[in-house]
C-alpha cells in the first residue's frame, strides 16, 4: 500500500509512526519497487526526485546556502538515499562522500542521524563543508562579529593578501575594507569560530568584486555585452556601487544570516557529531587532513554517495579563485598546483599526452580511437579523467563494507560533437572493479552552476545518472 501525503500526516498526528519512520517506509517503498523494476529489465528508470522527497523544500534549509559553490548537487538526491532503511539498516552508519565539495551530502548524513566523512581538492571546498556541518553557538557569534567589525574599522596599516591581479578585481576601497576584515578576523578568533568567519567572509568576496554575478568563473562586468537595456544599465550601476561599497557592513549582515542559519542545527536532536573532511584527494582517503595520515581502513564504510567531477567542464579552482587568494590559501601554493589534483581537468602541456591512455573495454577504446584522430587533447583530457575516476572507484571499493551500496550521481557529456557516455562508462570500470549495478535512474536537471557558457566541442549536460552499485 502506497501513502500518500495527507494519509502521513494523519498516521504521525496518531502516533502511529515518527516522521522519520515514514520517511523511511516511504522512501523503501519506492526503493523497492525501482529494485525489483531494474532487475527485470536492466534498463534505466525515469525519475524526479523532488517529487520522491516531496516534504523537502526547494529553498534554503539548514546551513546549505552558508556559502555558494559550482554545480552543488540538488540536497533532494542524497535525502532520499539517507533515508532508506534498505541501503542504511543501521540507525548510526558512517556515511563517505569523496568528492564532497560544499559538502551538501555531509550535512544531509548528519542531519539524518549519521555520522560522515568527505574528501575534496578543493581547499574552499573543505572549509565550506567544515563550516557548514559544525554547530556553533548564535549567542559567541553575535559577540565577536561585533568585536570583528569594530576592530577592522580601526584598522589603519593593512597589507592586502597575494590576490592574482587584486586591482582589476576590486576597488581601491574595496581592497582595504576586505584587508581590514581578513586581518581582524585572523587576530581575533581561533578554531572553528575562526572558520566559519573565514567562510562567511569568503562568501562576500566575488559580491563585491568587479567579476559578473552571472557567471561562475570570474569574468570582469562588461555592460557593453549585455543586448537587454535593463541589464545592461543595471550592470552600470552596479560598476558604480562596487567602488563605494560599504563591505564592512555587508559582512556584518552575511554574519547574521548564516548564524540564523548555523543556530537552526541546535534544533536537530539526532545531530551530535561534526563531518571530518579527511582528504584532498578520493583516489587516496586517509584518517585525516593531515600529510602524513593512514590511509583509512579497507571495509569501513558503511554507504558512499558521490556526484564527482565532469570531464573538461568544471572549473572549481578557477571559480574559487578570488576566495583561495583572499584567504590567503595562494601564498605557498599557485592556483595551477591546486588545479592539477582535479579530477576532470583541462590543461595539460603537450608532453603528457604523448601516451594513449586504452583500458582494453572496447566499447571505452573505440570512442577514444576516434577522437583522439581529430583531437588528441580532448581524447586525453577525457580518458585522463576516465583513468582517475577508476582509481577513485577503487578507492571507494576499497573503503565500502561487503554488501553495502554506492551512489554515483553522474551526467553524459560531449567530446567533440560525440557524445561521451560517462555513466555507462563509469558503470563499466565499477563493474570491472567488482561493484555489481543494482539500479540506474534518471532525473531531469533543473539548475545547475557552471553551466552557462561552455567551448564548443564539450555541450550542455541536461540530466543527472544516478547508479547504485553494491559491493
Ligand atoms: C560536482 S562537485 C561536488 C559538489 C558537491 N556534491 C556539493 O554539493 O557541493 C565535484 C567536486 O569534486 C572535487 N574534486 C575534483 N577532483 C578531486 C579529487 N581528486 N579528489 C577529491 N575531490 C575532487 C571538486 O573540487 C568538486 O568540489
Amino acid at each position: 500500500m502506497t501513502i500518500q501525503t495527507h494519509q502521513a500526516s494523519e498516521l504521525i498526528n496518531n502516533g502511529f509512526m515518527s516522521s522519520s519512520e515514514l520517511k523511511s517506509y516511504r522512501v523503501d517503498q519506492e526503493l523497492a519497487k525501482f529494485f525489483s523494476a531494474y532487475e527485470v529489465e536492466k534498463k534505466p528508470i525515469e525519475v524526479n526526485f523532488r517529487d520522491l522527497v516531496d516534504w523537502v523544500p526547494y529553498s534554503d534549509s539548514y546551513t546549505h546556502y552558508i556559502h555558494s559553490y559550482p554545480a552543488k548537487l540538488i540536497k533532494h538526491i542524497p535525502i532520499f538515499f539517507l533515508n532508506s532503511k534498505i541501503l542504511l539498516p543501521e540507525s548510526k552508519s558512517l556515511v563517505l562522500d569523496p568528492f564532497c565539495g560544499s559538502g551538501t551530502v555531509l550535512l544531509e548524513s548528519l542531519l539524518a542521524g549519521h555520522s560522515a566523512i568527505g574528501c575534496d581538492a578543493n581547499p574552499l571546498a573543505r572549509l565550506i563543508a567544515r563550516v557548514k556541518t559544525t554547530r556553533l553557538e548564535a549567542k559567541e557569534l553575535h559577540r565577536t562579529k561585533a568585536s570583528i567589525m569594530l576592530k577592522a574599522r580601526r584598522l589603519r596599516k593593512v597589507i592586502p593578501l597575494n590576490v592574482v591581479n587584486i586591482e582589476h578585481w576590486f576597488s581601491k576601497n574595496t581592497i582595504k575594507q576586505l584587508s581590514q576584515l581578513y586581518r581582524s578576523i585572523n587576530e581575533i578568533c581561533t578554531g572553528e569560530e575562526l572558520e566559519f568567519f573565514l567562510a562567511t567572509f569568503s562568501s562576500i568576496v566575488k559580491k563585491v568584486s568587479y567579476a559578473d554575478p552571472n557567471l561562475s568563473v570570474p569574468v570582469k562586468i562588461k555592460p557593453e555585452k549585455y543586448v537587454n537595456i535593463d541589464i545592461k544599465e543595471r550592470m552600470s550601476n552596479k560598476l558604480l556601487e562596487l567602488k563605494n561599497i560599504d563591505v564592512i557592513s555587508l559582512f556584518g549582515n552575511q554574519v547574521d544570516k548564516n548564524t540564523n542559519r548555523i543556530s537552526l542545527l541546535e534544533k536537530v536532536s539526532s545531530y551530535d557529531v561534526t563531518a571530518n573532511v579527511v582528504s584532498e584527494d578520493a583516489r587516496r582517503i586517509t584518517k585525516s587532513l593531515d600529510n602524513s595520515a593512514e590511509l583509512l581502513e579497507p571495509n569501513s564504510v558503511d554507504f558512499i554517495v558521490t556526484s564527482p567531477p565532469y570531464a573538461g567542464a568544471q572549473k572549481y579552482i578557477r571559480s574559487s579563485s578570488l576566495s583561495l587568494g583572499w584567504l590567503g590559501l595562494c601564498e605557498e601554493k599557485s592556483l595551477r598546483d591546486y588545479e592539477k589534483l582535479n579530477i576532470g581537468r583541462e590543461h595539460y602541456s603537450k608532453s603528457e599526452y604523448v601516451e594513449s591512455i586504452r583500458f582494453g573495454l572496447a566499447d571505452i577504446d573505440t570512442f577514444f580511437d576516434e577522437v583522439e584522430k581529430e583531437n588528441p587533447l580532448r581524447a586525453h583530457i577525457n580518458s585522463n579523467y576516465l583513468k582517475e575516476m577508476e582509481s577513485a572507484i577503487s578507492e571507494m571499493y576499497r573503503v565500502l563494507k561487503k554488501d553495502k551500496y554506492c551512489v554515483i550521481v553522474i551526467g553524459n557529456n560531449e567530446v567533440c560533437g560525440r557524445k561521451f557516455e560517462t555513466q555507462k562508462y563509469i558503470r563499466l570500470l565499477a563493474e570491472r572493479l567488482g561493484f555489481s549495478t543494482k539500479l540506474v535512474l534518471v532525473d531531469d536537471i533543473h539548475s545547475r552552476g557552471l553551466m552557462t557558457k561552455r567551448n564548443k566541442t564539450a555541450s550542455i549536460i541536461n540530466s543527472e545518472w544516478i547508479l547504485v552499485f553494491k559491493k
